[in-house]
């Protein structure tokens, strides 16, 4: 089968495409005719050598997720038959014409997305859901503030706060990128260009502050992310785009009772993906089929550009996520 291949650690240009070996499903497992795939941020890290993955998988194919057809079961599979379509997360080696998969993982691609919208959302969205339902609790009526507005994770989190009857707040970089999030329903759009988003939390809460944080950009936002909080507020870290290290005042958590997690998706556990994919399939897939949340896509490559589309990926242009397809 032809991948995407990392084949050393470095720039865009060194993902080639080549033939490699096709891998086989075991007795749970599903093999699946890939059509189309995605990429995520952690991508570019993992091409830079920068971000290990699980050790049952590849490590010099990238790919969190795909979309695709089943093409052979494993002994143990029930429910699922080869020509069945089915999108998942993986933990690598979506760039790639075949991919295998625990069958507990595969959900089935709902009727009104094609393979390219279906592979463009496992990653974005448990991320989104985790983050937001599983780690702060996010109910009807609360203020999130969701940073990095215009990312895949950001367009995922604005429609699933939304949907749960929050009042959303997002960062981004140009009115565009807001303007489009509006769309999605972000309520309040802050371009932190322009803007100190600490500032217009306060001025648009009264004071009183956004009950979740969804940040992916780490230390440049710590200080004015807790700034932000209102009373119980909790935060998720998810990425550090803007880096790790800072120095600040732990002190400030303690008199607004505040809680902060971290979490990353691609070392867990099987048995802990398998329970998030049934919480996708619970709470989130009904509101993809009924077209309330839908895939937002900025661009697709075929995937002898995946240099390219890593090339597009470090502009910080998308909005939304960038594709890759098989076909
Ligand atoms: N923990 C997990 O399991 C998990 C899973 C998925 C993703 N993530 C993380 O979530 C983050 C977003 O991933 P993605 O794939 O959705 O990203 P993406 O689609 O590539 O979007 C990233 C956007 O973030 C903004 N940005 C980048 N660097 C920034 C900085 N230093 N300061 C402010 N804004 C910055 C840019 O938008 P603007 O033009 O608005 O600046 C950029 O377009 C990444 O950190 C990724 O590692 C984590």
């Amino acid at each position: 089968m032809r991948a995407a291949v990392i084949t050393q650690p470095g720039g865009p240009e060194v993902l080639q495409v080549q033939e490699v070996e096709e891998p086989q499903p075991g007795p749970d497992e599903i093999l699946v005719d890939v059509k189309a795939s995605a990429l995520n941020r952690a991508d570019l890290l993992q091409r830079g050598g920068r971000y290990p993955g699980p050790a049952d998988v590849r490590a010099d194919i990238p790919g969190l997720e795909m979309a695709g057809v089943v093409a052979a079961v494993g002994g143990r599979v029930t429910g699922l038959t080869p020509g069945d379509r089915v999108f998942a997360l993986l933990g690598g080696g979506g760039y790639a014409q075949r991919a295998v998969i625990h069958q507990a993982m595969a959900v089935s691609i709902p009727e009104r997305l094609d393979f390219q919208q279906a592979a463009s959302m496992p990653e974005v969205f448990f991320t989104a859901y985790d983050a937001l339902f599983n780690w702060c609790r996010l109910s009807m009526g609360e203020r999130a503030l969701i940073h990095a507005a215009g990312s895949g994770v950001g367009v995922a989190a604005i429609q699933l706060a939304r949907e749960a009857g929050a009042v959303t707040f997002g960062t981004a970089s140009s009115a565009e990128k807001l303007r489009r999030a509006a769309e999605l329903g972000l309520d309040v759009g802050i371009n932190y260009r322009d803007e100190d988003f600490a500032d217009v939390v306060r001025q648009k809460t009264g004071g009183r502050g956004v009950d979740v944080v969804l940040d992916v950009i780490g230390a440049p936002y710590w200080d004015r992310n807790i700034a932000s909080m209102a009373l119980k507020g909790r935060m998720v870290l998810v990425g550090t785009m803007g880096g790790g290290q800072t120095e600040t005042n732990v002190g400030a958590l303690m008199p607004k009772r505040l809680s902060v997690f971290g979490t990353v998706l691609r070392m867990r556990s099987l048995g802990e993906k398998i329970v998030l994919t049934e919480q996708f399939r619970r709470h989130v897939l009904p509101l993809i089929e009924s077209g309330k949340v839908r895939p937002v896509i900025d661009r697709v490559y075929p995937l002898e550009q995946a240099a390219d589309a890593h090339r597009y990926m470090e502009t910080n242009a998308n909005f939304g996520k960038i594709v890759l397809t098989m076909e």
